[in-house]
């Protein structure tokens, strides 16, 4: 009897054939504007089931996250099961009973994508089955349950090329043929600003995010970080990032132990870099406080915004500091953060500055061209032709839409 090749294998040879062609690419379009979603690790780590995702797709729909743009539910490290003996991986069978297509048709079925995680090495951070050596036959697993979001992380890589690693993934990814976003998350090691353009939609620039304003948090083998350390961290990368290819500053921890004004310039520092906003907080049970923030429509566009370039500081006086962002319609985001432990009166003299960036070759000049502003944290407005007076809260920030007075 004619026994037909698995299709994992016939593409698996296929791949093998063409995998070194320069025509192997990352699906385009998929991050225009930097992703917006929900991670299940920075609240549950290996404690999640299919009961949760569902609970949370469910919650984005009726408070109000999906409508804000959010729309990833992505699955962290431990869903994993075992690899079968043809090498197919499975999710772990008692918190995902129901098996991971049925888990994405629900999460479709709420308007929303459902995304997944692995790794570059033969075991994830968590210990469980990575994707080394298994990268074809995982991408096609991902696309036939309907995956939409690749995090590939890289725990357990030594002696392996992360350049070489994450293209074997992209190329695997594109010869699976179902467009997934792919995360690349080797946490800033290797200069991935230098070589993934082409390869990811996103890259991790640092180690984790730790939920504390400016510390570094021991997690034994590995630091995670505090929102200024990894805001800190992001000096010198923003003319690698554009539509399609961001700097990753890790998923959010609003909702996680900050206090208001520090997750608020959290938040909004995030939108000023334009890192992707994957929000870590349980959003089945938040308080209103935290989705005032998470769904602020001024913050969110200033992180959309489809010009798609990140802030620079361009000033800092002792412990305020001034960003500037350009956005598309001549408009722009400006954001005066405050580092420091105690509220601090800022009086900002607009016409003295001549904004000038290389990188969009934008320019505002506030004395010849004024421009009305508004706060999208306090609905506060003003124009540039009088100073900016403001008390900054501790910890606290302004975040000003810009707008050219006509
Ligand atoms: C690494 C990643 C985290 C998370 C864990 C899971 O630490 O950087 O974001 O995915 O692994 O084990």
């Amino acid at each position: 009897m004619k026994k037909s090749m698995p299709v994992w294998l016939a593409a698996c040879a296929l791949a093998g054939l063409f995998s070194t062609s320069a025509s192997a690419q990352k699906f385009d379009g998929l991050a225009a504007t930097p992703q917006m979603g929900w991670n299940s690790w920075n609240t549950f780590a290996c404690d999640i089931n299919e009961q949760l995702i569902r609970d949370t797709a469910d919650a984005m729909v009726k408070n109000g996250l999906k409508d804000a743009g959010y729309t990833y539910v992505n699955i962290d490290d431990c869903w994993h099961g075992k690899r079968d003996d043809k090498g197919v991986i499975h999710p772990d069978s008692a918190r995902f009973p129901s098996g991971m297509k049925a888990l994405a048709d629900y999460v479709h079925g709420r308007g929303l994508k459902l995304g997944i995680y692995s790794d570059a090495g033969a075991t994830t951070c968590g210990g469980k089955p990575g994707s080394r050596g298994h990268e074809y036959q995982d991408a096609i697993t991902y696309a036939e349950w309907g995956i939409d979001y690749i995090k590939y992380d890289w725990c357990d890589t030594k002696g392996l090329n992360s350049a070489g690693a994450y293209t074997t993934m992209r190329d695997a990814i594109r010869s699976a043929g179902r467009p997934m976003l792919f995360s690349i998350c080797e946490w800033g090691d290797t200069r991935p600003w230098e070589w993934a353009k082409d390869v990811g939609h996103s890259w991790r620039t640092t180690g984790d995010i730790y939920p504390c304003w400016d510390c570094e948090f021991s997690q034994g083998s590995f630091s995670a970080w505090g929102v200024l350390r990894i805001l800190d961290k992001q000096a010198g990368l923003r003319q690698h990032a554009g539509p399609g290819h961001w700097n990753d500053m890790d998923m959010l921890v609003v909702g996680k132990g900050l206090s208001e004004d520090e997750d608020k310039s959290h938040f909004s520092a995030w939108a000023m870099l334009a890192s992707p906003l994957i929000l870590g907080n349980d959003v089945r049970t938040m308080p209103a406080s935290t989705h005032r923030i998470l769904t602020n429509a001024g913050a969110i566009a200033i992180n959309q915004d489809k010009l798609g370039v990140s802030a620079w500081r361009f000033l800092q006086a002792g412990d305020i500091e001034y960003w500037a962002k350009p956005l598309s319609g001549d408009e722009w985001a400006l954001m005066v953060m405050n580092r420091g432990a105690q509220a601090v009166p800022v009086s900002f003299d607009w016409g003295a500055y001549h904004i000038n960036d290389d990188l969009s070759k934008r320019t505002a000049y506030f004395k010849t061209k004024p421009y009305a502003w508004t706060d999208v944290w306090t609905g506060k407005t003003g124009d540039t032709t009088r100073r900016l007076e403001a008390k900054v809260p501790a910890h606290g920030t302004l975040l000003l839409r810009l707008k050219l007075k006509t």
